[in-house]
């Protein structure tokens, strides 16, 4: 085996810090690449795909090229492998094996960072993009869920010390300086799974409130008045409001004005509870108890809910509990060294 053939690269997870629910509405969302993610390494080889985890059981073993459904591959977490590969159609693949500081099923994007890792240690060597379009129908495929573009095209493109506010209906990325005087603290709270979820429901909801209004990127509230069915009104009033607190959001970063920023945090998840119920008493408890302590500026849920983790935005060691995250740079393959 030459050099040429070792594998090694790296995949962050994400925070989403604001923008929830609505990037398949072709909304803003302003999530930030974290220091925490999953690494392959192994070696190419022609003709398979075989893989192990630290985190899930079993081996996961396929041919290439891969045409079959990704959703019926066994064990269950070689889906997301297979969805990557047929999405990709090579033929030459790799024996690897996987580990991973972001915990499955927390709202961290654990899938998404698979599924670009997989992509780059597959011989991916498209814009980012492209690899999020990528990664995101072979999740598809995996799952069935019908998720944004949000997670993937956060976790390629990128930018050390920078979160990506996303205009996802023209799929465009602006790097945000994120301060270093503030903390960024995630805390995990439940498990859970939009396989089985309410999130395709929450997506049917966004359609029929679009075939009322039209689309809820150009909506107004005022518009969203017009909208007599009770939860559908209170569907898309979420998404309207929350495009605005993105903007928002964003203009008070770059003034570091952190008590506004803390405001639109709770305002956001005050949203998703009442408006999106998205949340569950257990997050609702937990985030008001975070937005309570000392030093805290805001907190709230974060990612498609149902449970998963919360972010805080805190004074500098404000929170001694959960992870301080910092903003890592995008999937990459990595040198023998990093
Ligand atoms: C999940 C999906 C994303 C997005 C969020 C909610 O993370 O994968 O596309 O919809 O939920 O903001």
């Amino acid at each position: 085996m030459s050099d040429v053939d070792e594998l090694r690269a790296h995949a962050p997870g994400r925070v989403n810090l604001i923008g929830e629910h609505t990037d398949y509405t072709g909304g803003l969302a302003f999530p930030m690449a974290i220091d925490r993610g999953t690494t392959l390494t192994g070696h190419r080889i022609d003709g398979a795909i075989r893989a192990t985890s630290s985190d899930e059981d079993g081996e996961v073993g396929f041919a290439l090229p891969f045409s079959g459904d990704p959703a019926s591959v066994e064990p269950r977490w070689g889906s997301f492998l297979a969805g990557i590969a047929r999405e990709l159609g090579v033929t030459r693949g790799f024996d690897g094996h996987l580990t991973s500081t972001i915990p499955a099923g927390a709202g961290l994007s654990s899938s998404a960072a698979l599924m670009c890792v997989v992509a780059l240690a597959l011989g991916f060597d498209g814009d980012p993009l492209e690899l999020a379009r990528a990664a995101r129908r072979a999740e598809h495929a995996a799952t069935g869920v019908p998720t944004g573009v949000m997670d993937q095209l956060c976790i390629a493109s990128a930018r050390a010390g920078h979160a990506t506010l996303i205009d996802c209906r023209s799929e465009t990325v602006e790097h945000v300086p994120v301060p270093s005087d503030i903390d960024i603290v995630v805390r995990f709270v439940t498990h859970r799974t939009l396989h089985g979820s309410a999130y395709a429901d929450r997506v049917a909801e966004c359609t029929a409130a679009e075939a009322i209004i039209g689309p809820l990127r150009d909506a107004t509230l005022d518009d969203v008045e017009r909208i007599d069915d009770q939860v559908i009104h209170r569907r898309a009033r979420h998404v309207v409001s929350e495009n605005q607190r993105v903007r928002s959001f964003a203009e008070a970063l770059e003034r570091a004005d952190y008590p506004e920023i803390g405001r639109l945090l709770d305002e956001g998840h005050a949203s998703l509870r009442d408006d999106f119920a998205t949340s569950t008493d257990v997050m609702d408890a937990e985030v008001a108890r975070l937005q309570a302590a000392d030093g805290v500026f805001g907190a709230r849920m974060t990612g498609g809910g149902f449970g998963g983790c919360l972010v805080a935005i805190t004074r500098p060691g404000a929170l001694t509990d959960g992870w301080r995250v910092k903003p890592a740079a995008g999937a990459r393959s990595l040198a023998a060294d990093e």
